[in-house]
């Protein structure tokens, strides 16, 4: 069985890389990743040796070399992690975000049919069902949930969605589509909440929240998100969609407070900023569906998940800080400095 992974290099393709050979050892797995400023080769280092790994530097939007790649390597299977994913950025400069992610999905898809493959799986986003309110914590997204996006990037990721249906229902490719909630956990590009907090309490720098940070997220620890497309991949049907989360809803200035706490830092670092523009108030999935079907549930629990991520970038500091000091400055200047 050969899986090509777009992404891999990114935080959750990595993880889930690194998952995939644990799992399948008979399995060969490609990572195709165009290491944008989110991709990272040292993040892959613990697999480049391996002869069932191989990593290709492509963009998904580049048809030709899609093309030749899934020609010379015939996978059974594509994942689709690849992908611009933050929302601030989206929010800045929309128009990478429609190429890659809507375009360049496209791509993958047409190629895919090109070869026949046996399933195409798209990492989507419990984002595409837009924003749930905060004073109705009896309502969830199930996949029935009518797509709304709010921003740039989950319009994008919404649009990809929309193709894969339209590539399974005139094509008959075999498509899956997950749509994960908030994941967490090792190789986590500082620039999303989790990471951006703990860097700047090693550094005893101001912790920027958005409003008031009420807004609410249903966090899930990464290795579960892998776990869940891995039973897809074997156990889940061409056509559908499965939601991905584990009923795990914090607000945003909790999660905060707790990494000071955990870091032994002050909440006096706490430092209120201007809101998100179209900020989605809270996200919540319902997981029925994937485990009534593929018998799935988060196996780890948030507090024992969010210990081991800041253990994680305590003894990964190297990893982390030669991020912050680039030109991620740069980013950090123009989002945070005036805000
Ligand atoms: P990430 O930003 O950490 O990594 C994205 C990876 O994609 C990087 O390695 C980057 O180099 C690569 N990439 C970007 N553009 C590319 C292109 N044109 N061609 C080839 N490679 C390209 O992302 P992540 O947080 O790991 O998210 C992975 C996927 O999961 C995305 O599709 C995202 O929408 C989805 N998702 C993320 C979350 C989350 O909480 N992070 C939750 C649900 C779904
Ligand atoms: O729900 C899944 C999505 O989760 C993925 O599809 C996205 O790729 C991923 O980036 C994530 O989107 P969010 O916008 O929810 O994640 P982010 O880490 O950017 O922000 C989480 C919350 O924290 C959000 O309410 C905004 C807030 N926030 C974020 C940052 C970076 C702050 O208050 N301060 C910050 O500095």
């Amino acid at each position: 069985m050969t899986v090509i992974v777009t992404g891999g290099a990114g935080f959750i393709g990595a993880n889930f890389i690194y998952y995939l050979l644990n799992a399948h050892p008979d399995w060969r797995v490609v990572c195709l990743d165009k290491l944008t400023y989110a991709g990272n080769l040292s993040t892959l280092r613990g697999a480049m040796d391996r002869p069932d790994f191989r990593f290709v530097r492509l963009d998904i939007c580049d048809r030709a070399g899609v093309y030749a790649l899934f020609r010379e390597e015939k996978p059974e299977i594509v994942v689709n992690f690849a992908a611009e994913t933050h929302v601030d950025r989206s929010i800045e400069d929309p128009g990478i975000f429609l190429q890659t992610n809507v375009v360049g999905a496209g791509v993958l898809m047409d190629a895919c049919r090109d070869l026949g493959v046996e399933r195409f799986h798209q990492v989507s986003t419990d984002e595409v069902y837009g924003d749930l309110p905060l004073d109705r914590p009896e309502l969830f997204f199930t996949e029935e949930t009518p797509l709304r996006t709010s921003s740039p990037y989950s319009s994008s990721k919404a649009g990809a969605d929309l193709l894969a249906m339209a590539y399974w229902r005139t094509y008959g490719l075999p498509v899956t589509i997950s749509r994960c909630s908030n994941n967490y956990g090792p190789w986590q590009f500082p620039e999303k909440l989790i990471p951006l907090m703990i860097a700047n309490c090693l550094h005893d720098k101001p912790l920027p929240v958005y409003g008031k940070g009420e807004n609410v997220r249903d966090w899930l620890y990464v290795e579960d998100h892998c776990r869940a497309i891995d039973l897809i991949l074997q156990k889940g049907t061409a056509g559908e969609v499965y939601n991905v989360g584990g009923h795990n809803e914090m607000r945003n200035i909790d999660i905060v407070k707790l990494i000071c706490a955990e870091l032994g830092k002050p909440e006096s670092l706490i430092t209120f900023v201007t809101d998100r523009k179209g900020h989605d108030k809270r996200y919540a999935i319902d997981p029925a569906k994937i485990h009534a079907e593929l018998g799935w549930l988060p196996e780890t629990k948030f507090a024992d998940g969010l210990h081991a991520t800041i253990r994680w970038y305590l003894e990964h500091r190297g990893w982390w800080e030669e991020i912050v000091s680039g030109e991620y400055r740069n980013y950090y200047e123009k989002m945070y400095a005036h805000r």
